[in-house]
């Protein structure tokens, strides 16, 4: 079997699409949705992601700002400008890009952006509130993995689902979602005894690890869906300074039935759920 791929490019260039027209309607309700990114140090990964960031609102019609500071700026001049932002009525969206530099506080900072403004649902209440299946802004990696879900007509009900990976970011929300959506949810990390016994059960296997090509062919299931969250930099070889996922493509391709390249999966539907939080705080905003 060679899996069907997953495209997060395609299915971000249609949902953003729509996107387009609705941050048109709300301008014309006198709400032009804005999204304020800031951005700590000289991480090159983050000033990528922050870039495509503020490329995506443009193309979508979405103000965006950007504050980056020195990696050894004082903390306290970021909680100003969250401050600042908080009270800013142009915006409707705060993502303070992580990893932070070490002399900060991650937790703290992220508890200073008003929940209202927290599209990156990384605040206790929308942590909490995803828990209980309330509403509240879905974290753009899971929720961007969920979409390729619907677009394929996949169903999760009864199904076996694995996520390697516990990060607040994609592990514990994406296992949250999972088990809303009707799978048996398994969450595997660093100390999970036997992995490729867990992920050889999993209908579908979520990989976020941040480790390349962890997941083999070998360890899943004939007939899984793939969702690869990582990102890779390939550091030897002939392959040197490309990027790749935590699964082996091409053993897995052979294996599974359907899986999201990397790049060009997971990655773009980050951004684009980014987008869809910010125009939802948007519109919140205008009927409020
Ligand atoms: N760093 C890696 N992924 C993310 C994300 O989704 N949001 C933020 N703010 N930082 C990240």
């Amino acid at each position: 079997m060679t899996a069907q791929l997953l495209d997060g490019v395609a299915l971000g260039q249609k949902l953003r699409a729509g996107f387009k027209l609705k941050a048109e309607e709300l301008a014309a309700q006198g709400v032009r949705p804005g999204l304020a990114v800031i951005l700590v140090g000289e991480d090159a990964a983050s000033q990528v992601y922050v870039r495509n960031k503020v490329n995506a609102c443009a193309q979508a019609g979405i103000h965006s700002e950007k504050y980056t500071y020195a990696p050894d700026v004082a903390p306290q001049v970021v909680f100003d400008k969250i401050a600042e932002l908080n009270a800013d009525p142009k915006i409707h969206g705060i993502l303070v890009q992580l990893p932070l530099p070490g002399h900060f506080d991650a937790d703290a900072v992220l508890e200073a952006i008003a929940p209202a403004k927290d599209v990156d649902g990384f605040r206790a209440e929308n942590v909490g509130a995803l828990m209980q299946g309330q509403p509240c802004f879905i974290p753009c990696t899971p929720y961007g993995a969920m979409k390729f879900f619907e677009e394929a007509g996949i169903s999760l009900k009864g199904k076996e689902a694995v996520v390697v990976g516990r990060s607040n970011i994609v592990g514990k929300p994406m296992a949250m979602l999972l088990m809303h959506a009707g799978a048996t949810v398994t969450v595997c990390h660093s100390q999970t005894r036997d992995l490729k016994a867990h992920c050889l059960r999993a209908d579908i296997l979520v990989a976020a690890i941040g480790k390349a090509k962890m997941i083999t062919g070998d360890m899943i299931k004939p007939g899984a869906v793939v969702i690869d969250v990582g990102i890779n930099r390939i550091q030897e070889g002939p392959d040197a300074g490309k990027l790749c996922g935590d699964v082996d493509f091409e053993s897995a391709r052979e294996v599974a039935s359907f899986i999201t390249p990397v790049p060009g999966g997971v990655g773009p539907m980050t951004i684009t759920m980014l987008l869809a939080n910010t125009l939802e705080s948007a519109e919140r905003a205008a009927s409020a």
